[in-house]
C-alpha cells in the first residue's frame, strides 16, 4: 500500500463527473487500499477517488464502525433532514453548515463486482452524501449554508 496525494479545492479534478467502475482488477484494489491507507493517515471519515486524482466511481468510508468500500455508488432513497458542520479532506481547515438527509440507501459494488445495499443515518448518511458528491463533482461548499469562522 502507498499513501497518495490529496487533491486540494481549486482543482479542476474535483469539478469532473467521474466514469464508473467496469474492471473489479488488482489496480482497483490497490486502489482501494491506497485510498484506505491515504484517509487514514489524515484521520479523515471518507474520500473518493477524485480526491487522489482519478476519476472513478470509488468512495471508502469509516465512521468508526469499520471500513466501507463502494463502488459505483448509487443513493436509492433519502429521508428526513440533519444539518451538522462538515468538512473534507481535500480543504484542511475550512468547516461549514450542511443540510443532508437523516437517513440514506445507497446500492453498490464491493471490489469484486459484488452489488449490496446500504442504510446509513447520522454522521454514515453524511459521508455517503459527501463522498457520492464528489463522484459528480460537488464539494461541501457548493452546499454549505454557512460557513464555520475558525477559531484563533
Ligand atoms: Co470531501
Amino acid at each position: 500500500m502507498a499513501l497518495r496525494n490529496i487533491v486540494k479545492f481549486g482543482d479542476d479534478v474535483l469539478r469532473k463527473k467521474c466514469r464508473e467502475v467496469t474492471a473489479f482488477d488488482d489496480k482497483l484494489w490497490v486502489l482501494l487500499d491506497d485510498m484506505y491507507e491515504t484517509m487514514n493517515e489524515a484521520n479523515g471519515v471518507g474520500l473518493a477517488a477524485p480526491q487522489v486524482g482519478i476519476l472513478r466511481r470509488v468512495v471508502v468510508i469509516d465512521v468508526g464502525e469499520g471500513p466501507i468500500e463502494l463502488i459505483n455508488p448509487v443513493i436509492t432513497s433519502v429521508k428526513g433532514k440533519q444539518r451538522e458542520v462538515e468538512g473534507c479532506l481535500s480543504s484542511p481547515g475550512q468547516w461549514g453548515y450542511v443540510v443532508r438527509p437523516a437517513k440514506v440507501k445507497v446500492t453498490a459494488m464491493n471490489r469484486y463486482g459484488k452489488e449490496f445495499k446500504i442504510e446509513g443515518t447520522e454522521l454514515l448518511a453524511r459521508a455517503l452524501c459527501h463522498e457520492i458528491d464528489h463522484l459528480n463533482g460537488v464539494v461541501f461548499t457548493d452546499l454549505a449554508d454557512e460557513m464555520v469562522e475558525p477559531e484563533e
